[in-house]
């Protein structure tokens, strides 16, 4: 299934597009500090404000798209991913995900969910780069961004929700993404 229509599976996962009925649950993520973890602060996003982004497609576009992340056999919802283009640059995408429910962290689904992304966004988009911010003690998203291929690109200081935090960019090239084997051998 590709990124143009509204959903992408991978083995065990289902990202779509929210739609009305998902705005609750939305809404009270962005409010949960379990959510984010420890390494990310909640946005507390109004409600109304994400009534407008989702029905004018600001959330839903060309340059940028939030996936419910769920499981494929339950439906049961477990997080969020979104990509983005940064304005002017036509050759990046930055990616953010939090699996907001604790107990299904560190079930491997960060990692197939960023990889199954990774693959629709470089087979359908002409970019160069995909890049992920990750606070400097955020070892889980280290991992995993290491065993996608990502490599350090920058340590910088940046904001998040008015939270001064120190972290790491991490870059994934198009070249390096063609000759990663995960993107290209499926052993699950
Ligand atoms: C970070 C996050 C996306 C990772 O997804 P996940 O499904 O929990 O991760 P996975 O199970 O795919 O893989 C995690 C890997 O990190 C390892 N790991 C987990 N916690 C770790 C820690 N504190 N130190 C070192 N390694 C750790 C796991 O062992 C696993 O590696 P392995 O497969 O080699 O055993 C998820 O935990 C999350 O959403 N956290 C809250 C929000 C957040 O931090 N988002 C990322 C912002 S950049």
């Amino acid at each position: 299934m590709d990124i143009y229509g509204n959903r992408i599976f991978t083995k065990r996962l289902q990202l779509r597009k929210p739609e009305k009925e998902d705005i609750e649950l939305l809404f009270t993520w962005s409010h949960s500090p379990e959510a984010y973890g420890k390494y990310l602060s909640p946005e507390r996003l109004k409600l109304e404000h994400l009534q407008d982004q989702l029905a004018s497609g600001a959330l839903w576009n060309d340059r940028e798209k939030l996936f419910l992340v769920e499981l494929r056999d339950t439906g049961k919802p477990i997080g969020t991913t979104h990509y983005w283009q940064p304005p002017g640059n036509n050759e990046t995408v930055v990616i953010s995900l939090k699996i907001a429910l604790p107990a299904e962290r560190n079930k491997g689904y960060g990692t197939e969910l960023q990889k199954f992304l990774i693959i629709q966004l470089f087979s359908h988009k002409k970019i160069k780069n995909i890049e992920m911010y990750t606070d400097i003690n955020n070892n889980g998203q280290q991992r995993c961004l290491r065993k996608l291929g990502f490599e350090l690109a920058k340590s910088l200081t940046y904001e998040d929700q008015q939270v001064q935090r120190t972290g790491h960019l991490f870059r994934l090239t198009a070249e390096r993404y063609n000759s990663e084997p995960i993107y290209h051998y499926h052993y699950e």
